[in-house]
């Protein structure tokens, strides 16, 4: 007996000094929290300043001592980055660094379908963390202000409401795989050009209504755990250490409670960035600014200059402890998760998804005559015309470059799908841009070609007599001044002399199909002598796989335009003032400022106002398929402070083939103490119905939808009175139309 209460007593001491030889921190039975701060309670002040700036391109400091690892980040937002050397942007030259190259942001939200941003989020956190990358640099949700912004094809479009809905769920996805993603560029990095040194005039009810929302869903729905100051100043501050951006809003009236990243190279000043919230700096050149010579990362303004401060008593340690404390819940989160799942690089279902995520995002401008999907019984001859039909769109572009495992051009597609059927012809028609190379990484193709404009076009238009269908592939590309970053476009035009082509091809041929590839909206000088035109995004690996489904009627077209297609620049808001790209001042400050002077006023709310015609209206697709909308009916005609109506629009399908609609839900409020837009996407659903059925589609309205942004309260508001629910196939196709009543005013705090 005696030995028996020895051995329990034994067993005993041997499990309390088991348990208590855990510390805190590594105990993942504890509340995050409690881990942090016991963590930080250990850490000397040189280990947290440690931790706070870049040691490599894209990695910092964890605490060996204590075991807390390294954070390392990775490229974003589209596919997984290729390694490049510890502190080179040369390749690191591995061999298992390639990726699916998944479609383009743009390409999502033109999905309008919030389950295929889960998909997408869900897959490319998989290839973020089967490379063990902690933080996502992606995805970026800056509102589409011009079609000039080089940047536009890594965003999710010019309106607020579809990138906040397209925005959660991929934060949510890559998350799942306790990788965090990092919500980029906050805020109003809205053009590339002068991207370090554009300070952007902005009132309050554009900022709150448009240029914010789709970054406050992301941390407050989407509880994203990083977000990425961007390079532009906001009230001459920039915005990687802005007061305004991230101490008063994101970290005041959000709450985030994860982590700032700096842009790389876009911190400016040590005091700001210490006391304005930012929490980790990194760089694109080893002293963090501007040149690769110097003593490697220490003189990051959140390294040696921070310590200096400190050990001088000139700043104390409460923002120190903030930014380490954040730190570590992001590290708790991603790398210390000893549960997160393994990931997994290049698998079926990734290269599954982005094809269907590519098909999804295709949008169909124009069918006229039905000529498309491509009949493959008649067809026996199909001319493909183009530069864009064979390039490489995933090398280029900017830090979203990729190494993809393997890229289908749109030509191999074609040929992939109808070559068994029919000859297909290729003719380049034009020669745009013959580079093939991103960082070292080569696309291996040579795209030299002696002849001039007249000879290719001479025999791009032979093909074009000859065949029973022609598909121009042309568009933009990702060489600088197309859709690449750091630098904007010059015109709204389609570059190269395509135009010209297109307009030879369209006399040559009545049958032409033109497959504009781009991020941006362009010029159609020739739309009307064009039966069909098809809007495809950069689409990735899957690029000419997607793009044959879509041709051939596989695939029923299904996306929506996330942007308006201006008829010209001068009907864009940004630019019908003159504000873009903004006045240098004359103080040898070398800031150029930029006036938002269109405000709230952006995309379809700038045409909607000036009653100008689009060339193609935000929220535009078609489908081989034809919808009728039924009569909307509302639950009730008054809708009071705390309650909600429901609408009811019944949707069928009264063509052949099973097909998806995006139903828009608009709201108008027809009296208001400010100016409001005409009116506002508020939402949206995308039912698939087959043919000759009928889909009641319902949407739930509450006050919050009529609420706009009160500046002179700072709290958003929603005045009583008269709206309208506008339910339509796009911004300009109106279907049906309810009215009601808000009995009573009220209002929330800016934050909420
Ligand atoms: C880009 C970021 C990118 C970073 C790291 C910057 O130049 O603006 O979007 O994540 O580089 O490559």
């Amino acid at each position: 007996m005696k030995k028996l209460l020895l051995s329990v007593a034994l067993m005993a001491a041997c499990f309390a000094a088991a348990t208590s030889s855990v510390p805190v921190y590594l105990d993942e039975q504890r509340s995050i929290e409690e881990r942090v701060e016991d963590a930080l309670s250990r850490m000397t002040t040189e280990e947290k300043i440690a931790m706070l700036h870049a040691q490599s391109k894209f990695s910092s400091a964890g605490v060996a001592r204590l075991g807390i690892p390294e954070i390392w980040t990775t490229d974003g937002p589209h596919g997984i980055r290729p390694e490049v050397l510890w502190d080179k942007w040369k390749q690191a030259g591995w061999t298992n660094d390639s990726c699916v190259a998944f479609p383009a942001l743009t390409c999502l939200a033109a999905t309008w379908n919030p389950d295929m941003a889960l998909l997408y989020g869900k897959s490319i956190g998989e290839e973020a963390r089967y490379r063990k990358k902690d933080i996502l640099l992606g995805p970026g949700v800056n509102i589409y202000r011009t079609p000039l912004n080089g940047r536009n094809f890594e965003y999710m479009g010019e309106d607020p409401c579809l990138a906040s809905r397209i925005v959660v769920p991929y934060v949510k996805g890559v998350q799942s795989n306790g990788v965090a993603a990092c919500v980029k560029h906050y805020a109003l990095n809205n053009q590339e050009i002068n991207r370090h040194t554009t300070n952007a005039i902005v009132d309050d009810r554009a900022l709150y209504e448009i240029y914010l929302p789709a970054f406050k869903a992301a941390v407050r729905d989407g509880g994203a755990w990083a977000i990425m100051g961007s390079y532009n100043l906001y009230k001459d501050q920039h915005a990687c250490h802005n007061r305004y951006l991230l101490n008063d809003i994101l970290k005041g009236e959000w709450g985030f409670d994860g982590v700032v990243v700096s842009d790389w190279g876009g911190a400016h000043d040590t005091d700001q960035a210490i006391a304005n919230g930012l929490d980790m700096e990194f760089g694109t050149w080893t002293d963090g600014l501007s040149s690769g010579t110097g003593n490697a990362y220490d003189n990051y303004h959140l390294a040696m200059p921070y310590l200096r401060l400190i050990k001088e008593g000139k700043v104390g340690t409460k923002e120190l402890d903030d930014k380490v404390r954040r730190i570590l819940r992001l590290a708790f989160r991603t790398n210390m998760n000893t549960r997160r799942p393994f990931g997994s690089l290049c698998s079926p279902e990734h290269i599954a998804a982005a094809r269907r995520i590519g098909e999804e995002g295709i949008v169909l401008l124009k069918n006229d005559r039905n000529l498309l999907p491509i009949d493959t019984d008649r067809v026996k001859r199909i001319a493909v015309i183009g530069e864009n039909a064979l390039k490489m769109m995933t090398v280029g572009g900017g830090s979203s470059s990729l190494k993809a495992k393997y890229e289908l051009s749109p030509l191999e597609g074609i040929r992939k799908r109808f070559g068994d059927k029919s000859e297909i012809v290729y003719a380049r028609g034009y020669v745009g841009d013959t580079s093939g190379e991103y960082n070292g990484v080569v696309t291996g193709q040579n795209l030299n070609d002696g002849r001039t404009p007249d000879e290719l076009l001479a025999e791009a238009v032979e093909a074009a007599g000859k065949a029973d269908v022609v598909v121009f592939v042309g568009g933009l590309n990702k060489a600088a001044h197309q859709d690449c970053e750091d630098s904007d476009r010059a015109g709204l035009e389609l570059p190269y002399g395509q135009d010209r082509v297109i307009a030879a091809l369209a006399r040559t041929n009545k049958n032409l199909v033109v497959v504009n590839i781009s991020g941006n909206a362009v010029a159609m000088p020739w739309v009307r002598e064009v039966p069909a035109i098809i809007q495809a995004w950069y689409l990735g690996t899957e690029c000419g796989n997607a793009l044959a489904s879509v041709l051939s009627g596989d695939v029923n077209p299904s996306g929506k335009l996330p942007m308006t297609f201006p008829a010209a620049l001068s009907d864009v808001g940004a630019h019908s003032a003159g504000d873009y790209p903004g006045t240098p001042r004359n103080d040898g400050s070398g800031i150029t400022d930029c006036k938002y002077s269109e405000g709230i006023f952006v995309g379809y709310r700038w045409t909607d106002r000036n009653d100008l015609k689009p060339l193609f209206p935000f929220g535009h697709g078609l489908s081989y398929t034809t919808f009728r909308y039924g009569k909307p009916a509302v639950s009730s005609d008054r809708l009071t402070a705390d309650g909600t109506i429901t609408i009811r629009v019944p949707v069928s399908n009264t063509g052949d083939r099973t097909g998806a609609e995006v139903v828009q839900l608009y709201l108008k409020d027809v009296e208001s103490s400010l100016p409001r837009p005409v009116k506002e996407l508020k939402d949206f659903r995308k039912v698939t119905i087959e043919p000759g059925r009928t889909a009641e589609v319902e949407f739930e309205i509450t006050p919050d939808q009529l609420m706009f942004f009160d500046d002179g309260k700072h709290e958003w508001v929603a005045e009583a009175g008269e709206f309208v629910a506008l339910i339509g196939s796009s911004s300009s196709d109106i279907k049906g139309t309810v009215k009601f009543k808000l009995l009573s005013g009220t209002s929330k705090p800016a934050g909420r």
